[in-house]
């Protein structure tokens, strides 16, 4: 039943437009640009969050006014004119939903790449390097301004011909603020020194863009508004600035910023991940609000409903930011309204949907495999013509998702579990403390099957006669993996593995060597743990750097942890072989690089880390019965058409293998193999 009173769902009045409720998305490149313009995939996910019920999209993140401010991570070319159809579109489908559009516009200053794009130098107030991107920026000269003033100006005219309802500009970590911040600006010209100098690069911005879009049109700046460093914009400084933009008359929000970007440990304060405190800077945001009292937005880890009605509630903000939990579930507010709360499929803060796009990928949500996709698979999934019996094996994330689609589907399924508990490989990543978010995604789907009625058998190993004797029309083996071990010269028989460890099965015993050559959590998973337990560790990796599979802000809190615990990490190292010496190990290690190099270690405990080995007897002891016998149409299958060819006509069932019984990938590969294929069937 709705609530109307929700506090959420109250309209929020920013000059002449109303938002309809208080719930946004911020800024944030998900990469799904195409040249530089937002196309349809583009398109189709903002509209996704419109048909959802949002309030405001914000869209791009840090769309480029000039061509010196290359793409970073896939961003849109707002200096180009031929973004304006493409925007308009967008526009006027997202206000086909009574959802308010509008765009961030940057120049990314230092905070990007002088070999993309044109090759044109990157620039800062002072020649002071990023270490995030590594380069040494050109001090920003007098036609530099002007040019990049000019540039604002004319991009901000294009969004308004776009019919946007608004702009921000971005300014933390890029062009705008580094010219406020004593950390990157030592000028000692008009534009350094005094707050007022370092204000006048954006003052001029911001006189130039009013002058091109007149008194009526929004325009916001997501600010900074206190660095949290000791080189950094202070409090009191960051406070001023924001009060000296609500008080010119010309700025209509303020969304707020705590922190600095310049290193991917500072990154995850301003942007926290899971294990880190929720909504670290709502208090802050709200400070902000009062001493300005002039229209705030915030987002920073407000993940959940209940903490986005506090801060309106409290009166912290006037909008609140809910962005990756919108890549989560794009749905949140028609669920609010709908009553169905419990219903949200819960951000679990993995941010591999931002790591992603910072290692060159797109961005994709660990569970929720349609984000990104809308244009090729719903996110409200379609009823089957006709109800099958469906049986799936596994309740792993992707026997859970698969059972979840094919309920949706209106398919009757039974759901089986050879232990006693759903999730498969995410119990053991919940073994580490700072990941037991993770189990989120197990736990949303448990409640989906609750509310769809389909029974899960636990305890029960289902054999090939066991399924046949159920006379499925669909069998879905989702049987996962066990953990294997490298190859070794000799002593493979005296390593215990990564999933041992984090088990519980096997207890820690220091001094641990422990060898990842897979490169993701798991590895560092149990690192986590074995370095909590206060035992000496040494990780050893054969990359160039350790756990090359994951992202930089998912790297943060494992080299944090092994700075603080004074675990060693050595790369470019390979375990070749293990022997038993007296009471402990010797492991012995090599090069990739230097054939004849050689080490040893001798330790109490070698764990390894090497993916998992298929799970699969059941699949292969079941394909020569199947219809498709386990084939696969892959061109159907991206095509989007009935992906299962009939090789056997004889056979009553379709069969197919999804997730870690195929091969060792992650979870988002499981999930998108299971709704991919269920929504097909
Ligand atoms: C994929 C991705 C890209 C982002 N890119 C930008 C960006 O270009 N500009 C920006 O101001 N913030 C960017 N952000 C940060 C978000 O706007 C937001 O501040 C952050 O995700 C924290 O809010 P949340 O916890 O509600 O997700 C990005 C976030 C994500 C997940
Ligand atoms: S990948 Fe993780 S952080 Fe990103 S939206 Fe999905 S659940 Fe949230």
């Amino acid at each position: 039943m709705t609530n109307t009173k929700d506090p959420l769902l109250q309209p929020f009045r920013l000059k002449h437009l109303t938002l309809k409720n208080r719930i946004m998305s911020t800024a944030h490149e998900p990469a799904y640009s195409e040249g530089g313009m937002p196309t349809d995939r583009y398109r189709l996910y903002h509209v996704e969050k419109a048909k959802g019920g949002i309030a405001l999209t914000m869209t791009a993140g840090s769309a480029s006014v000039s061509r010196d401010s290359p793409p970073a991570f896939g961003n849109l070319l707002a200096w180009k004119d031929e973004i304006v159809p493409h925007l308009k579109r967008l526009a006027d489908d997202c206000h086909g939903y009574g959802t308010a559009v509008m765009i961030q516009l940057t120049h990314l200053g230092r905070r990007t790449n002088w070999n993309k794009g044109d090759w044109l130098p990157v620039l800062a107030p002072s020649p002071i390097r990023e270490p995030a991107h590594r380069h040494f920026p050109k001090e920003i000269e007098d036609w530099d301004i002007e040019r990049i003033v000019a540039d604002y100006a004319s991009a901000a005219h294009r969004m308004q011909e776009a019919g946007l309802d608004g702009i921000e500009f971005e300014a933390y970590g890029h062009l705008m603020d580094s010219f406020w911040s004593p950390a990157t600006n030592r000028r000692e010209d008009d534009f350094g020194g005094s707050l007022e100098n370092r204000m006048r690069f954006s003052n001029m911005v911001v006189d130039a863009v009013r002058k091109a879009v007149g008194p009526d049109f929004i325009v916001g700046i997501r600010m900074v508004a206190d660095e949290d460093w000791d080189r950094g914009l202070s409090r009191e400084e960051g406070v001023e600035i924001a009060r000296r933009f609500a008080a010119s008359g010309k700025i209509d929000f303020l969304n707020i910023i705590r922190g600095h970007i310049d290193h991917d440990a500072a990154l995850n304060d301003v942007i926290p991940i899971q294990g880190m405190a929720a909504s670290p800077h709502l208090d802050f945001a709200g400070e902000v609000r009062a001493a300005t009292k002039f229209p705030v937005f915030h987002a920073a880890r407000i993940a959940d409903v209940a903490t986005a009605r506090h801060a309106i509630t409290e009166g912290k903000l006037d909008m609140v930011g809910m962005t990756r939990a919108h890549i989560a579930d794009p749905h949140i507010v028609r669920k609010i309204i709908a009553g169905r709360e419990q219903q949200i499929r819960p951000c679990v803060g993995a941010t591999y949907c931002l790591d992603r796009i910072y290692e060159g990928g797109e961005a994709l949500c660990i569970h929720n495999a349609a984000t990104g996709r809308e244009g090729l698979i719903a996110h409200e999934i379609a009823r089957a013509e006709k109800p099958r019996k469906a049986v799936v094996i596994g309740a792993g994330p992707a026997g859970l998702e698969a059972a979840r689609v094919l309920a949706e589907r209106g398919h009757s399924v039974e759901l089986f579990e050879a232990t006693g508990k759903a999730g498969g490989q995410v119990n053991l990543m919940i073994r580490n403390p700072r990941r037991k978010e993770m189990i989120g995604i197990v736990d949303w789907r448990l409640a989906e099957l609750e509310r769809l009625g389909v029974p899960i058998h636990y305890d029960t190993y289902a054999g090939p006669e066991d399924v046949l004797a159920l006379s499925p029309d669909l069998v879905v083996v989702a049987t996962g993996g066990f953990a294997q071990s490298p190859e070794l010269e000799s002593g493979e028989d005296l390593v215990v593995s990564s999933w041992d460890i984090l088990a519980g099965a096997v207890k820690p015993e220091g001094p641990v060597l422990l060898f990842d050559d897979n490169g993701g959590h798991q590895g560092m998973s149990a690192a986590e743990v074995i370095a909590n337990a206060g035992l000496d560790l040494e990780v050893v990796s054969p990359e160039r750097f350790f756990a090359p599979e994951m992202g930089g802000m998912n790297h943060v809190p494992y080299a944090t942890l092994f700075a603080e615990r004074g675990v060693r990490v050595t790369i470019n190292t390979r375990l070749k072989s293990v022997r038993r010496e007296g009471n402990g190990l010797v492991a012995t290690l090599g090069s990739d690089f230097s054939k004849g190099t050689m080490e040893e270690r001798r330790v109490a405990q070698v764990v390894v880390e090497h993916g998992t080995a298929v799970n699969a007897d059941l699949y292969f002891e079941l394909k020569p019965h199947s219809r498709n016998v386990g084939s696969v149409d892959y061109p159907a299958l991206v095509a989007r058409r009935h992906p299962l060819p009939k090789r056997n006509p004889e056979s009553g069932f379709d069969l197919i293998r999804i997730g870690d019984a195929i091969e060792s990938r992650n979870i988002h590969a499981s999930i998108y193999d299971a709704l991919r294929y269920c929504s097909l069937l």
